[in-house]
């Protein structure tokens, strides 16, 4: 298993914007598999036929509520967090528990380039062209005991870098929370990259959880604490809005938000001529994970 730097991937292991695009239309509706690693094995992990949202589009229309609640404030403000030198401390259910250093962590793990559609639960979505790796691997780095039933999240908290949480908007710091089997499953990656590039700080620098078949809000940012716990945790928008979000956030086209329609989305980009889509059930991904909820009522445990 290569072990890599995403600093020292090299031009032939990423993908330029440019090249990313032309690759995309010569391998034409012929997208299925799972993930890239570099630009040997191409294979994609978006649902068919979409093209990548520019890098400006991904970087300038972004939700990070330590930041402000605008759409720009994450792009205009996100550059005072510091995220040099960072420390991610793994505690609770596991053998190793302890501060994780990002540069070890980043050197442990195989950094791979993923292309997933993005599903905002304000109904618009992206498509992302991410470099990270399976938050399976950093798991299994800290030694998951049995027993373990859920993974919390939470997101570094500092009023003196983040001028969004003078305002109680939500309760800080930002929370979130995987049953154990959906951190696990291979989609579910830690990012730490965009088109090859270092993660930018509106986007969740150094490292973001990223879960292609649930609502964007799943998708914490710039996290300094993961615990292993056999109890349900709790999620920042759960606690702000419990009718509106559950603890499961699956794209599920069949249950409205309270407040607007699931049933379609609104593809950022184009301007003018940004598209509507019909929004797929788990976000186009039902068929590597519609199994993990067998048995559920996904209209009840949304
Ligand atoms: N993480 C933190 N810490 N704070 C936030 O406000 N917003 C969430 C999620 N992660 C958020 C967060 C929401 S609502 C969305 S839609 C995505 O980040 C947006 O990710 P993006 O800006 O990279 O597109």
């Amino acid at each position: 298993m290569a072990n890599r730097w995403i600093n020292t991937l090299n031009d032939n292991d990423v993908t330029p914007e440019d090249l990313f695009v032309n690759r995309r239309q010569i391998m034409g509706g012929a997208l299925a598999g799972i993930g890239l690693v570099g630009m040997g094995q191409a294979a994609s992990a978006a649902p068919e036929g979409l093209e990548p949202n520019s890098f400006e589009e991904i970087t300038s229309y972004n939700n990070y509520y330590e930041f402000g609640t605008g759409k720009d404030d994450p792009a205009k403000y996100a550059a005072s967090l510091t995220t040099q030198p960072w420390t991610v401390q793994i505690e609770g259910m596991v053998d190793k528990p302890g501060p994780y250093a990002f540069e070890d962590i980043m050197k442990a793990m195989t950094i791979e380039e993923r292309l997933y559609k993005f599903r905002c639960v304000e109904a618009w979505s992206m498509v992302v062209p991410w470099n990270g790796f399976e938050l399976a691997d950093l798991l299994n780095m800290a030694g998951v005991q049995s027993g373990a039933k859920y993974v919390a999240f939470e997101t570094a908290l500092r009023p003196d870098e983040m001028p969004g949480v003078a305002y109680n908007v939500l309760d800080w710091p930002y929370v979130e929370g995987l049953r154990l089997d959906e951190a696990m499953n291979p989609l579910t990656i830690m990012a730490t990259g965009i088109y090859g590039k270092d993660i930018p700080n509106q986007n969740g620098a150094p490292l973001r959880l990223v879960v292609p078949w649930k609502y964007g809000f799943k998708s914490i940012k710039s996290i300094v604490k993961i615990t292993l716990t056999d109890t349900q945790p709790a999620t920042s928008w759960n606690k702000a809005n419990a009718r509106e979000y559950g603890f499961y956030s699956n794209v599920n086209p069949e249950v409205d938000h309270p407040r607007w329609s699931q049933a379609s989305e609104r593809m950022i980009g184009g301007g003018l001529f940004s598209k509507r889509i019909p929004t797929l059930m788990f976000n186009g991904y039902e068929e590597e994970v519609a199994s993990l909820y067998t048995g559920m009522d996904l209209s009840k445990e949304i």
